[in-house]
Formats: structure tokens, C-alpha cells, sequence
């Protein structure tokens, strides 16, 4: 069984993929080619942004927006301790400071109620990461930014697809971020990302960056880096692209079929209301959590752990002064999460088998 089942997707959808990299193998137009500015117009318009600029990855739409924004050694960055590394990582990569606030134990994502009291005269901006497909409470957070003059950037690399309130994910003020890595929901055959933005000048601003920094060919404005997203992965994305909104109901189905025959056992993920999930992972939670990966894992079932040491802890961002019981809820969620199988090309059967495992170890 399959983590994540790549393999039966590109067998779904390999005849589309094929032609779309055969053009650009035929075009020649490796880089900043037509195939870019297809799937930019494309993803815009999914997720309701003006502007949508691809990104060598969604770390690279991240730092990019940073960049953009004029962030730097001095301002400081409110976010979340329970994400992936990168939310935080490109904060300190602009010479910035990440401030994290604790999650809501509940949905996993940063506590909105909290982010007023992190916040200083320094405070530039705010990154609000979706964890595990869901939107975080944009509409406080946005309206905490906007008392005190903030960006938000929604983090959206484990998110594309999913919707709050009738807007989808990377579709918010001020910026929303994803990343095309391989597994993620809608994910090329390399590194890939994207930034979207209705804001005219930030999005010109990501265009010139993510291309050293030149508006004009062999004119260098600012200083930039080689952030582009290259036109084959482009192509892969363009051919994936229409069938990405059935992959997203299976997605929900599975996810709630999931629910539905896991919750009297574990802790199963909890929808805000308003949201629909895209469920980039499944991800359960129960404080036998090293027991339970142990004996699925001798009953050939893989499972992976998004994220076993939260951000305030890692050896990276010692300097930063935080220490253990710091964030208590990221800290406990760190301990017990573990995230299933799932993905819109997983069998009922294997789920099944899966369910049929985790059950099996807690009447045991
Ligand atoms: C929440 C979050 N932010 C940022 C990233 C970085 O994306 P990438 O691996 O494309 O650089 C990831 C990776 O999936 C992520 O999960």
C-alpha cells in the first residue's frame, strides 16, 4: 500500500501529461514559456486571485512574498510553531524574526483569538499556514492584520482545493502561497509553486524577484533570486489540472468515510465550520500514537508523522530563545499525530484494510 499513490494517478491521467510535455519538448521553451502563463491564468482563476506567479517551489512563494513586502532584519512575523519547516524558515532567510503562537488544538492551525497579544510595534505580517487542507480562521486573522496595518499570507501548500465560506484556499487578502511538491494535493513530478495575489504591486513585484530581480531583460532592479517554475512542470500541472476538482470530492469522500469508521477510537479531524477539507493528509490523534505506527506499520500499512518536533523546538531556531512548554498544545499535538494513507487514487479495500488495522490495535 501507498502513502501517497502516484503511480496509479499518472496511469489515470498519462496519455494528458504525455502530450502536455511533448509540446514543450517540441516548443523548446524551458523556461518562462507559454505552458507557465497557461497553468498562471488557469490557477488564477480557481482561486479567484488576480494574480498567480510561478514559483520554483512553495518555499520560494513564500520567500518571494517576504521579499516582495520588504521584510527584513528587525520586523518580526507572527506564525505558527506546528507546520512545516519552511513557514518560519523564510522568515529567518530575510533576516527577519518568526514570533509563533499556539495552535488551536482542535483544527491544528494557529489560534486566531491568540495572534493580538504577539503582536508588537515590529510586527510586519502574519503567516497563517492551512494545515492538512484547512483554512485557518482568515476572517479574524485578517482583521486583526488589518487593525494594526499587517499582510497576511495564507500558507497554503497543503490546502490548494479547499474552501471557507465560499472562498477557496490562496484565494484571501492579502497573498496565499502554495506548493506543487509531488504528494500535495495538486502536485507536479518535482519542486513547484505558486503565489496569488489580487494586490497589483506585490504580484509585480514576486514577477521581477523570482527572475533576479529584472523587470527588463539584463536590467536588475532589486536583488532577486532564480525562483521560476520551469515549463515542464508546468505542462504536468496543466495536464492534471481538469480532473483536480473530482480528485478533490474523492479526496472528501475518503476522508469522511475515514471519520466515519475511525472516530469512536482516535481523534479524528475536525472541520471549523465553514470549511471544506481537501485533506492533504489524514491525520489522526491518540497518545499511543509510536505504538499505533509500530503495529501498522508490521502490518504493511505506511503512515508519516507531519510533525514529530514543532518549530520552537528545532535545533534552527535555538537563537530565537524559545524553550519546551512554550507552546503546549503544538508541543502535545507533536506527540500524538500521525497522518494515513490517503489520496483520491486509494481504494476503499485499502482503506478498509487500514481502518480494519487501527481498529484492531485498540482492542487489543
Ligand atoms: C505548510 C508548508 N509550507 C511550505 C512548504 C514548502 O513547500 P515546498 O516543499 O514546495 O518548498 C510545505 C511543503 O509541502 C508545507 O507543507
Amino acid at each position: 500500500m501507498k502513502f501517497v499513490d502516484l503511480q496509479s494517478q499518472f496511469a489515470a491521467y498519462e496519455p494528458e501529461i504525455r502530450r502536455e510535455i511533448e509540446e514543450v519538448l517540441r516548443g523548446a521553451q524551458f523556461i518562462m514559456g507559454p505552458k507557465g502563463s497557461e497553468l498562471e491564468g488557469k490557477l488564477a482563476a480557481y482561486v479567484g486571485a488576480t494574480h498567480a506567479i510561478g514559483c520554483s517551489s512553495g518555499t520560494d512563494a513564500l520567500l518571494l512574498t517576504l521579499m516582495a513586502y520588504g521584510v527584513g532584519a528587525g520586523d518580526e512575523i507572527v506564525t505558527t510553531p506546528f507546520s512545516f519547516v519552511a513557514t518560519a524558515e523564510t522568515v529567518s532567510l530575510v533576516g527577519a524574526t518568526p514570533v509563533f503562537v499556539d495552535i488551536d488544538p482542535k483544527t491544528y492551525n494557529i489560534d486566531a483569538a491568540r495572534i493580538e497579544d504577539a503582536v508588537t510595534k515590529n510586527t510586519r505580517g502574519i503567516i497563517a499556514v492551512s494545515l492538512y487542507g484547512q483554512c485557518p480562521e482568515m476572517e479574524t486573522i485578517l482583521s486583526v492584520g488589518g487593525e494594526y496595518g499587517q499582510f497576511v499570507i495564507e500558507d497554503g501548500a497543503q490546502s490548494f482545493g479547499a474552501e471557507r465560506n465560499g472562498r477557496r484556499s490562496c484565494g484571501w487578502p492579502h497573498v496565499g502561497t502554495t506548493s506543487f511538491f509531488p504528494s500535495n494535493p495538486l502536485g507536479c513530478y518535482g519542486d513547484g509553486g505558486m503565489v496569488f495575489t489580487s494586490d497589483d504591486k506585490v504580484a509585480d513585484c514576486v514577477r521581477g524577484l523570482r527572475n533576479h530581480g529584472q523587470w527588463e531583460r539584463y536590467q536588475h532592479r532589486a536583488i532577486g533570486i532564480n525562483g521560476r517554475l520551469d515549463d515542464l512542470q508546468a505542462a504536468i500541472l496543466i495536464g492534471k489540472f481538469p480532473r483536480f476538482p473530482d480528485e478533490v470530492s474523492v479526496r472528501n469522500y475518503m476522508g469522511q468515510r475515514y471519520s466515519d469508521r475511525l472516530g469512536d477510537v482516535v481523534g479524528v479531524p475536525v472541520m471549523s465550520p465553514g470549511n471544506t477539507l481537501v485533506f492533504a493528509q489524514y491525520t489522526i490523534r491518540t497518545p499511543r500514537r509510536d505504538d499505533l505506527v509500530a503495529h501498522l506499520r508490521e502490518n504493511g500499512i505506511p503512515t508519516a508523522v507531519h510533525y514529530p518536533i514543532p518549530l520552537h523546538l528545532q535545533e534552527a531556531f535555538r537563537g530565537l530563545g524559545y524553550g519546551k512548554g512554550d507552546f503546549p498544545e503544538s508541543e502535545a499535538a507533536a506527540r500524538e499525530v500521525v497522518s494515513l494513507p490517503m489520496s483520491a487514487f486509494l481504494s476503499e479495500a485499502d482503506q478498509d484494510e487500514v481502518i480494519r488495522q487501527v481498529r484492531r490495535f485498540f482492542s487489543g
